[in-house]
């Protein structure tokens, strides 16, 4: 593949891919109408750097074929996560510059009492509500910021 290849990226990916630029955070998230709404903003190899804003819950959900990362740039959220969904939930509360990763195939829900301002990392093509049946918070995919 030569340099410049990108033969998965959508029409609307930038042609830098938000590559050799700065790119404000807090700017991209403004401009999201909307909450559970990812927006990328760069990529890294096959991998997508996502803003979202989140308030409320969201549906359990798990990724059979990856991790996933979520680092909070302003507000707390909680990410409970399960082995199984006979599993009794474990918390992970994740507050401004700290971040965590759910593995793949572990069931998680993301939940935000008041709204949440975040940064996710995944590769290109994860489905937000993870695998099965897309659901109302199903939101597609390359959607640039
Ligand atoms: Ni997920």
């Amino acid at each position: 593949m030569s340099p410049t290849a990108n033969p998965t990226a959508t029409p609307a990916a930038p042609a830098a891919r938000g590559q050799s630029q700065t790119i404000d955070l807090a700017d991209k998230i403004r401009r999201i109408e909307g909450h559970w709404q990812p927006r990328v903003v760069a990529e890294m190899n096959d991998y997508q750097f996502k803003v979202v804003k989140v308030l409320g819950d969201f549906p359990w959900h798990r990724h059979a074929e990856t991790d996933e990362t979520f680092l909070v740039l302003d507000g707390e959220l909680r990410i409970e996560h399960r082995a199984s969904p006979h599993d009794e939930p474990s918390v992970i509360v994740l507050r401004a510059g700290q971040m965590a990763v759910v593995p793949q195939g572990v069931e998680h829900r993301p939940s935000a009492e008041h709204e949440v301002k975040m940064l996710l990392i995944e590769p290109r093509g994860v489905v937000n509500t993870g695998d099965g049946a897309k659901g109302e918070r199903t939101v597609a995919n390359d959607q640039w910021v």
